[in-house]
């Protein structure tokens, strides 16, 4: 049977995606800084709590506030859900320490997925971001580190969390891929692409799906607006 379909609420994305992401696997979204990582995955949370699918995420890069207030310009609310209980907004220092006092200078998913497991179940959150997965990464200094860390973050959540999951990451010019490595796109279901692109004196907005599994992708680039209210919107339903 088809995986049921998680709506990103990105118009015109969602149409490409014949309804949305495969409900339960993670999917990366790779751009440069400013490039609409974190407006795609406030996006997908609000879509989640407007389906009554409750969210969990986890801000990486910026402080859970940073994120409330960058919502908040955009016209969305992220306070009421997190008063309400819908959505669980995480700091990430504790995942921190571990990473990097960990007793060994091993793997320590488990920790972070107990932790995060608790805090899924606490509110039956079926929606999951890390904005960004990077960091966690980064202080690993084997390509092989970073794969191992990668494979048992991803398999612990697929299919276990009862979560879709997004992690983002921003990549260095010309390349997708964590610290430059590529290893963690074949651990993923998916990876969309964001850029922008000169054209003149003026950029535009870039969205291209690079992969999806179980889903026909056109691999076409798509011109995007991020909009007040409407967050992103792909041409042509701006
Ligand atoms: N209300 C808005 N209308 C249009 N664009 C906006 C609005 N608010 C933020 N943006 C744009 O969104 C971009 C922010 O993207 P962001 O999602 O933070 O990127 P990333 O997470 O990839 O660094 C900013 O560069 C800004 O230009
Ligand atoms: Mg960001």
């Amino acid at each position: 049977m088809a995986r049921e379909r998680v709506a990103t609420g990105i118009e015109g994305l969602d149409e490409m995606l014949k309804g949305g992401l495969p409900q339960g696997k993670s999917y990366l979204i790779s751009g440069e800084p400013g490039t609409g990582k974190t407006t795609f995955s406030a996006q997908y949370i609000l879509q989640g709590i407007r389906n009554g699918e409750n969210g969990v995420f986890i801000s990486i890069d910026e402080k859970p506030t940073h994120v409330v207030e960058d919502a908040e310009s955009l016209g969305w609310d992220l306070r009421t859900p997190v008063e309400e209980g819908k959505l669980t907004l995480l700091d990430v220092s504790p995942y921190f320490n571990w990473v990097r006092y960990g007793k060994t200078n091993t793997i320590d998913t488990n920790e972070v997925i107990q932790d995060l497991s608790k805090q899924i179940r606490r509110i039956n959150a079926k929606r999951l971001v890390f904005d960004s997965v990077v960091p966690l990464v980064l202080h690993r200094e084997r390509v092989h580190d970073v794969q191992e860390f990668i494979r048992n973050l991803v398999f612990s959540i697929d299919d276990n969390l009862g979560c879709t999951t997004l992690m983002t990451s921003h990549v260095w010019p010309g390349q997708l891929g964590l610290a430059g490595v590529g290893i963690e796109e074949y651990l993923v279901s998916g990876i969309i692409g964001l850029r922008l692109e000169k054209t003149g004196n003026k950029f535009e907005r870039k969205i291209f799906v690079r992969k999806m599994r179980g889903t026909p992708i056109d691999l076409s680039e798509h011109t995007f607006e991020i909009m007040h209210d409407r967050g992103i919107v792909i041409r042509p339903y701006v």
